[in-house]
């Protein structure tokens, strides 16, 4: 059975290793260990026999705009409603907090559009979205799909 929980400091290494297994195929950006621990509280995880099979967090950038970002599920569970289900406890968490939109950074578009997630302009995104886009191997050219959602 898959056990959906907030993260645990323990997790980290285990998350670390799913998210740059992807930052290598250039399919996200490679996080490190100071800013998982630093932001582990926003951190979902998908566990099941004790492995973490899935993670993804929520990253409120202001009053009225938050992130799902660092998604990712095992190379081998994809494809079975792992990263539906932790997208889904992310935007309840964002609901919860009254938080009106949501937005994210992917190439997986069809994927978010699931969700009601629409494209916009990134050129329209608040100043405050790029703040960590500065340490982007792919700054400032970054070819990534903005998405957003609103939450009502
Ligand atoms: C993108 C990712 C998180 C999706 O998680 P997943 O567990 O494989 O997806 P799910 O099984 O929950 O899929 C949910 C729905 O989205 C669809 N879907 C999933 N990935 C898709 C894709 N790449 N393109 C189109 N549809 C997709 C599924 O078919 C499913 O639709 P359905 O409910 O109508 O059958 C996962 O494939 C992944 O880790 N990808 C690599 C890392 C990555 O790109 N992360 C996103 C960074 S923003």
């Amino acid at each position: 059975m898959i056990n959906y929980r907030n993260a645990k400091l323990s997790d980290v290494e285990e998350i670390i290793k799913l998210i740059n297994l992807y930052a290598e195929q250039g399919l996200m950006l490679p996080r490190t260990r100071s800013t998982l621990y630093e932001g582990i509280r926003e951190f979902v995880v998908a566990v099941e026999d004790e492995k973490i099979i899935g993670t993804g967090s929520l990253h409120i950038i202001w009053d009225d705009l938050a992130e799902v970002r660092a998604l990712a599920v095992d190379p081998d569970r994809r494809g079975q409603g792992i990263g539906r289900r932790i997208v889904e406890i992310l935007l309840q968490e964002a609901a919860d907090l009254h938080c009106p939109q949501v937005f994210t950074l992917t190439y997986q578009v069809e994927f978010f559009k699931n969700f009601g997630f629409n494209i916009v302009d990134k050129e329209n995104m608040p100043h405050k979205v790029w703040k960590e886009c500065i340490n982007c191997v792919k700054f400032p050219n970054c070819d990534e799909n903005a998405m957003i959602l609103n939450l009502g």
